[in-house]
């Protein structure tokens, strides 16, 4: 066998190999890579070559060389996908992942949800509505045309550029939704952030949450308005609760008033939330204002209606004892997590 065909048969040897795992890679490259490999000596063959043949005996030679490392290459590649692939099968992917801490419901939603419960219990519906309301929705159905005074009673976010859209104020913008799609009787709870220009401090923010009530049928009456807020109050703070109505002005609503809960002034808190009164103001209400049902659509002359709007924070702070409304803004998980109802 001539030197030509040795280096032939070693080429198709190394094509041939089986190459199925580190230990023969390993093999594999010792003995054709490693420094005392078994390409050198037939280097040596060169000697016994004929001239004319020499050149083509070197690039057989290179063949060889390349082919060994082209097979070495290609085998740990082959080899590196195959551990990868056996990784993933074995990983069971029906195991439960570790628990890593279960969260609560943030305070807001606790005495929102708890509110909303006590309304549902008398037939109210939940109606959400948008949070960037026109000024139609916001103020003028709710009898605040652009020139009334009571428009400042609300310091307004407007959208940039924009004197027709805003951050609504209120969740009255929910009753004049409500009420130009739906026909009486209405009873229906809103619940939903707003949004005021308000100078931030530990009493009040510039966001806050509210709850609105709305009832529009024939014959309602101040006395049920009285009834259900009377309902809810002691619902909400306990059988013996006391509660009184103070006249006000809203400018959609006819009559007014504001419905305080008596705390009392025992503690430090309610001294606080109550400045030293003992009465905590929770609520404002009134009669629907006709004006409102008219630019709604619906007829003053056959349905009269009541309608209340709770402020969430105030209560909540009452509550659990919170002293400061920006700490419910904070999303600090050391407060977060003291309120452990998933409610
Ligand atoms: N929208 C009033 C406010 O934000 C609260 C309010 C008062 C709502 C009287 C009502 C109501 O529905 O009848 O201050």
């Amino acid at each position: 066998m001539d030197v030509f065909e040795k280096v032939q048969k070693l080429i198709d040897h190394i094509v041939a190999t089986e190459i199925a795992d580190m230990e023969s890679l390993e093999k594999f490259r010792i003995e054709y890579l490693g420094s005392k490999n078994s390409i050198k000596p037939l280097f040596a063959e060169i000697k016994n070559v004929d001239n004319s043949r020499k050149k083509e005996f070197g690039q057989t030679m290179n063949t060889l060389k390349q082919t060994a490392q082209d097979k070495y290459d290609s085998s740990k590649l082959d080899l590196a996908k195959v551990a990868q692939s056996d990784e993933a099968a074995s990983l069971d992917l029906s195991l439960p992942t570790p628990i890593s801490g279960i969260g609560s419901r943030h305070p807001i939603s606790m005495v929102m949800n708890r509110l909303i419960k006590i309304f549902e219990r008398i037939g109210f519906a939940v109606a959400e509505e948008r949070e960037i309301e026109d000024d139609w929705h916001n103020f003028t159905a709710m009898n605040t045309p652009d020139d009334h005074p009571a428009r400042d009673m609300q310091d307004t976010f407007y959208l940039l550029n924009s004197t027709e859209h805003l951050l609504r104020t209120h969740t009255s913008s929910v009753q004049s939704r409500v009420m130009t799609t739906t026909e009486p009787p209405i009873r229906i709870i809103a619940p939903g952030r707003v949004y005021r220009n308000e100078t931030i401090s530990a009493r009040s923010h510039c966001q806050f949450h509210q709850v609105e009530g709305l009832y529009i049928d024939e014959n309602v009456s101040f006395a049920d308005m009285k009834q259900t807020l009377m309902y809810f109050a002691k619902e909400m703070y306990g059988p013996e609760t006391k509660i009184r109505l103070r006249p006000s002005y809203f400018p959609f609503t006819e009559p007014s008033a504001e419905m305080d809960v008596w705390m009392g002034t025992d503690n430090d808190t309610a001294k606080r939330l109550t400045k030293g009164t003992g009465w905590l103001e929770v609520l404002g209400c009134g009669m629907v204002d006709p004006n409102v049902l008219k630019n709604c659509n619906i007829d003053p002359e056959k349905y009269t209606g009541f309608a209340f709007g709770i402020g969430i924070e105030r209560s909540a702070m009452q509550m659990y004892d919170i002293s400061d409304i920006r700490m419910f803004f904070e999303n600090d998980v050391r407060f977060l997590s003291q309120f452990n109802s998933v409610i």
